[in-house]
């Protein structure tokens, strides 16, 4: 084991929906690929993810549908919990942001802060209803247009002649949620003093320069060039954590305030001890895999937070990720485009989880947007996944089979009149797992997927160049047997190198047709991905092909299934009867 102790962490999902694919592979995707990486790896790691509950979109959500903000985010917890479940991501808790635990861990927080001197009071104008007794976020706010006259416009912009303006401009302004008028009115918030922390965290993100994605550095230094104001931390709604100061009683924590404290209390329901080594202990390292539209939070807003705080780690590497589009079009749940995961509910054969995560490492959005093309998701499957990676095992293990009853009767020690072809491709096992864990490190997932394929391709090359069944003809038998050992051990290399990516078909080929003891999601075995694994007089298992083809005919199923939006007014009534 190393010594390295490292979290990572997945941005907390909103429920007030569930989760499309750009979701995945923005952020929990990624993630996992990392997290089950650097276990394998050796390092001491903790995944945590959950639920974000709060925000005025839920209890929105809730409100339209008539049913309890608890009840509807609490159900909606449990749907992204199994889907997370069902595609595999390893968190070491799914948990969520609406427990004690998580209450004390952000008054706590948010104490220290105000006794620190970084809260502020200050005054805001906001639009209310008398009806539902609530301030209105600007788009629960609809209006007549100051510009244009068009009536529909939202709180302080309009969809039809597309400009801006402040929310005191808009014209009959109305509550979006019960039709009536809505009223400026005044409020006293608390504001969080960013400017203290300001020096601070610009030594802190200078520092980062060579550690994250230029990309996710550059949103920093616009941020901090900008000059950061401060921010309002409170809201008067009733969902979330009250604010624990005399005269807030009414008013609730704004949900970008308590959600990134998550990451911290999330460890600590996992484990007291946990939660000391990752977060108060200075040798840990902590990871947050985050979308394009979170940049911000996790790489300012929250590292102010808690270089204001002093006591808790900063992140090492705020992985930022891009967006996903689909077909070239945005995702768009009303307009029925895109990929959703609400069939991942219930079983369906169409779907093979391990294909699918393969087809979304190739477009996990690094450093730029991505497509989802379903035509790419078949060529996926047929061209690498069939073709090259499930190719070699196949045809590996069939010739050992066929040739030698599935017994191979050489070691690594008795290897002997050894060709170029043959040290070539020892050279690859010694050298492409180190490559591969290279690309993994760095988060670069889709280059890691990329030279595991190439692997795969070099494998195969070197079962064609040396032509075992020639071999077997000429009754060269034992190079025949050489031939297939160097091939299997290869094999079980690649099942090791691509078990971050594809733990179950690897898990599968590894100890099922293969037929090694060895479970390749153990934590600290990568290393044996540079080894000869396969002893003399192994004996292989089964043997059938790992992936299917995707024909015309299965795609539409396919693409029918996954395109079906999630319909959460259903939902609800279905449940609730
Ligand atoms: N809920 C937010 C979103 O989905 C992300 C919160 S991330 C955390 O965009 F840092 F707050 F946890
Ligand atoms: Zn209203």
């Amino acid at each position: 084991m190393k010594n390295e102790k490292r979290l990572v962490t997945a941005a907390l999902t909103y429920v007030n929906n569930i989760p499309h694919v750009g979701h995945i592979v923005g952020c929990h995707l990624p993630a996992d690929i990392f997290a089950r990486f650097s276990r394998s790896y050796g390092y001491d790691t903790t995944f945590v993810g959950g639920s974000d509950m709060h925000g005025t979109p839920s209890l929105m959500t809730a409100q339209e549908l008539g049913v309890p903000v608890e009840v509807l985010t609490e159900e909606l917890h449990k749907v992204h919990k199994k889907i997370y479940e069902k595609l595999n991501i390893s968190y070491d808790i799914y948990s969520n942001t609406h427990t004690k635990i998580h209450e004390e861990v952000t008054k706590d927080f948010f104490m220290e802060l105000y006794n620190n001197g970084y809260i502020r009071e200050g005054e805001i104008e906001m639009f209310y209803c008398e009806h539902d007794k609530m301030f209105l976020p600007d788009r629960y706010v609809i209006g007549t247009c100051p510009h244009c006259g068009f009536s529909e416009a939202s709180g302080d912009q309009c969809e039809k002649c597309d400009s801006l303006f402040s929310p005191s401009e808009l014209l009959d302004a109305r509550c979006k949620v019960c039709g009536e008028k809505a009223t400026l009115k005044k409020s006293k918030h608390i504001f969080l003093i960013l400017s203290k922390g300001v020096e601070d965290l610009k030594k802190w993100v200078e520092s980062k320069k060579d550690v994250w994605r230029s990309h996710v550095y550059a949103e920093a230094k616009k941020w901090i060039s900008e000059g950061l104001k401060d921010r309002c931390i409170s809201r008067d709604i009733t969902w979330g954590f009250n604010v624990p100061l005399k005269n807030y009683e009414n008013k609730v924590f704004y949900v970008w305030f308590d959600a990134p404290i998550g990451y911290i209390s999330l460890t600590k329901e996992l484990s007291e001890q946990k939660y000391k080594d990752l977060w108060l202990d200075k040798s840990s390292k902590i990871y947050n895999f985050v979308g394009k539209d979170n940049i911000q939070f996790h790489a300012v807003f929250f590292p102010t937070m808690l270089l204001e705080h002093k006591k808790y780690n900063l992140a090492h590497n705020v992985v930022g990720l891009n967006f996903l589009n689909y077909e070239g079009q945005k995702f768009s749940k009303s307009k029925k485009i895109g990929v959703f995961c609400n069939a991942l509910l219930s079983d369906h054969d169409e779907i093979d989880i391990d294909a699918l995560r393969a087809y979304l490492t190739t477009i996990i959005p690094e450093n730029k947007d991505t497509d989802y093309r379903w035509e790419d998701y078949k060529n996926n499957t047929n061209s690498e996944l069939v073709g090259k990676f499930g190719n070699l095992f196949n045809r590996t293990l069939n010739m050992i089979k066929n040739y030698f009853g599935g017994t191979l009767n050489v070691d690594e020690k008795s290897l002997d009149n050894l060709n170029e072809f043959d040290l070539e491709i020892i050279d690859a096992l010694h050298t492409l797992p180190k490559a591969i864990a290279e690309s993994y490190e760095r988060a670069e997932l889709r280059d890691a997927y990329k030279l595991i394929m190439s692997y795969a391709v070099k494998a195969n090359g070197y079962i064609e160049k040396s032509a075992p069944w020639n071999l077997m003809k000429e009754e060269k038998v034992e190079e025949a047997q050489k031939v297939l050992y160097l091939a299997l051990n290869v094999c079980a290399s690649l099942c090791i190198v691509a078990s971050p990516i594809m733990p179950n078909k690897t898990k599968t080929l590894l100890m099922e047709q293969i037929g090694l003891a060895l479970d390749p999601t153990l934590n600290d075995i990568y290393h044996l991905a540079s080894e000869f694994n396969i002893k003399k007089g192994h004996k292989i298992k089964n043997v059938y092909p790992i992936f299917e083809r995707v024909d015309n005919e299965k795609l539409e199923k396919f693409k029918n299934i996954m395109s079906e939006p999630f319909d959460i007014k259903e939902y609800f009534e279905t449940n609730k009867k």
